[in-house]
This record gives C-alpha cells, structure tokens and sequence, in this order.
C-alpha cells in the first residue's frame, strides 16, 4: 500500500481540500463493473459454488468495512485506518468492493486524478486487501483485473504500487498479477518499514486466467 500524504508522483494530503471539491469531476464509471457473475475462482471454478461473488463500486456505506480491514491486515506498517480513511474522503480515490453473498470480503483502491490536471498516465494502487479467511481463493486477483481495467479504459498507461519489502505473500502476488520490481524506497512506511515499488504496464493485453470469466 501506499503511504500517508502520497499519492504516486502527483502529490501529496495538502491538496485533498482542493481535490474534495473537485471530486464532482472525478470520472468513476458504474459501466466499468460487473453485478452478479458466477463467482467462479479464476482457474479451477469451484471456490465459491454457494454463493456469488460480485464486484461493485465501493460506496460510503462500505467505508466502515474498508477501514476496519486496512486497520487489521495493514497495522504493522502504520495507521493505516485512518490514512486509508484520509484517502477515501479526499475523492482522488476509486475502490472497488468485492462481496461474497452479501458480506464485503475485500477492496482495492487506485488514485484518479480530477480532470482538472490533465491526461494522467500512471495510476497507483494505493491499497489491496482481503479478508483473511477469504485469502487465497482468488478474490485478490479478480479486484486486480477490475482495477486494471477500469484505469485502461482511462487511458492510463502504467499502474505503479508500494508494498512491504518483507510482505513476500504480497509480493508473489503481485508478480503473478505481473507487476516486476522497479526499486526500493527506503524507510517509506510510518512505522519505518522499506517498501518496494513495482510497476506494470497496463497497456498489454490483460490476460484471463484459464477457465475464469471477465469480471467487467
Ligand atoms: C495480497 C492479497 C490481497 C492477495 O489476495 P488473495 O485473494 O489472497 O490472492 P489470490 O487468491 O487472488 O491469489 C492470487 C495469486 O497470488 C499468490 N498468492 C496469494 N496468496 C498467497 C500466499 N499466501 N502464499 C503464496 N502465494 C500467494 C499466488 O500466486 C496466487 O495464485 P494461486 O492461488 O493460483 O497460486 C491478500 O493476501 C491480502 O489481503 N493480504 C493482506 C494485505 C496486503 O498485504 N495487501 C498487499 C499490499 S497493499
């Protein structure tokens, strides 16, 4: 995840005042998000067979649940409730919620800029999470596409993210979702953790995993 005050190369927490009014020009697209797919896991399409898993933009009814899931998987780094929460009010962030039967289970969440800065080519994921005993069924990669495809059809070339130099469940994940190393950046978390940033050029083609459906 991201840290506090940062948003990519674009900025920093000062400027949240001006992006919250201008958070009416902050193009998020409803067309971009499929409702009630089959919920089949990506590759063997047996992880969820009661009960679907539907990706939907998040809205400030699930900010209580992203807040809460940020608090708990990403507190060894830092508060990471509240500046997830700075993040979600200063209206540059777009997230997207996955929900298992009518329970939220998971989100990620890109920076957009306003229109008023111009063409954006590079987004950051600023965080990813999933319930910890919903991990490892493939809801993670599923939020990944969604997100991707969203700032693709932005024209956003490159997604960049942070993540913990030492969260190496993290950073399997990420390569898999073909994401490769650009550098280390030294003390970068509030609790003084180094954090690796990794890139991926969004423009190739985004493959679809064996036997999954598309998520938009
Ligand atoms: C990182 C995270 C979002 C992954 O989500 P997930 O839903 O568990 O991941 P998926 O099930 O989609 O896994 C996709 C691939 O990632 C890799 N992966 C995921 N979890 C893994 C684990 N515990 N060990 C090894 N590889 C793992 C695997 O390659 C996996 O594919 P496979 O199951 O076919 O082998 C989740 O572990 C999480 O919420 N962690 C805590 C928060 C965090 O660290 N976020 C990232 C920093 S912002």
């Amino acid at each position: 995840m991201g840290n506090r005050g940062r948003f990519g190369k674009y900025g920093d927490i000062k400027r949240i005042g001006r992006l919250r009014r201008a958070k009416k020009d902050i193009a998020i697209g409803k067309e971009f998000v499929r409702r009630g797919d089959d919920g089949s896991r990506p590759g063997d399409g047996a992880a969820f067979p009661k009960m679907a898993l539907r990706l939907q933009m998040a809205k400030g009814s699930h900010w209580d649940f992203i807040i809460d899931l940020s608090g708990r998987v990403f507190h060894e780094y830092g508060p990471y409730d509240k500046i997830i929460q700075e993040w979600l009010a200063s209206g540059m962030a777009f997230t997207i919620l996955s929900v298992h039967g009518r329970r939220p289970v998971g989100f990620a969440m890109i920076n957009l800029l306003p229109k008023e800065y111009g063409p954006q080519d590079e987004t950051e994921l600023l965080a990813i999470a999933v319930e910890p005993g919903m991990q490892r069924s493939g809801v993670g990669q599923r939020l990944i596409k969604v997100v991707e495809k969203k700032a693709k059809a932005l024209d956003i070339k490159r997604m960049a993210l942070h993540t913990g130099e030492g969260n190496f469940v993290a950073r399997r994940f990420f390569e898999k979702a073909g994401f490769t190393e650009l550098r280390t950046e030294r003390n970068f978390y509030p609790k003084g953790q180094n954090a690796l940033v990794m890139i991926k050029d969004i423009c190739a083609s985004i493959p679809s995993p064996s036997g999954s459906g598309s998520d938009v």
